[in-house]
């Protein structure tokens, strides 16, 4: 997949808006039940976006010019991955999400963590990351997965 990678700016916040709500409505179901994803997609406000974008380090994911996928870290921690429903299953989440850890490999944390919705646990595990701790109270996964071997 030839994506290309780049920081997100000020100006691409409605499109990760859209992209993170797509993905959510139309990708976690039917693992995740529709109420809950509905819940969980109506939790961020497009003035949320753009508090995202200024606190987070957003990168997004181009093909052919479109941003099809998006990603947010912060230190050690990723902090959401979204890829547009109608580039699902292409390797938008995976190469983002290869590139997010080769960022914070580089920067020398020697893990990363984050905390999976419940749809999304198994893409993390297949990928290397390990449960990290209890379900959450909202119902999320904490996972890690080593960076430096
Ligand atoms: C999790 C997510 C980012 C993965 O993005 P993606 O670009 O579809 O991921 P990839 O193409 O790299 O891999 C998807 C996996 O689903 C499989 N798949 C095949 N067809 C698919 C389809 N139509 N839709 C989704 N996944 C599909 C892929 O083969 C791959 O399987 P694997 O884990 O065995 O390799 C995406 O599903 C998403 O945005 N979900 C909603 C938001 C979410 O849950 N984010 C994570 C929050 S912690």
């Amino acid at each position: 997949m030839g994506a290309v990678y780049r920081l997100a700016m000020r100006e691409d916040a409605s499109r990760l808006y859209d992209i993170r709500r797509r993905s959510i409505l139309e990708l976690a179901p039917p693992t995740m039940p529709k109420a809950e994803a509905k819940a969980w997609a109506t939790k961020l406000t497009p003035s949320g976006m753009e508090r995202k974008l200024r606190e987070l380090e957003i990168w997004v994911a181009e093909l052919d010019g479109i941003v099809v996928g998006w990603g947010a870290i912060q230190g050690d921690t990723l902090e959401g991955l979204y890829a547009a429903p109608e580039f699902a299953g292409q390797g938008v989440g995976a190469g983002l999400l290869g590139m997010l850890e080769g960022l914070m490999r580089d920067r020398e944390f020697p893990s990363v963590h984050a905390e999976a919705s419940s749809n999304a646990r198994d893409f993390y595990l297949r990928r290397g990351y390990r449960a990290s701790g209890p379900q959450t109270p909202e119902g999320a996964w904490p996972i890690a997965k080593e960076l430096l071997a």
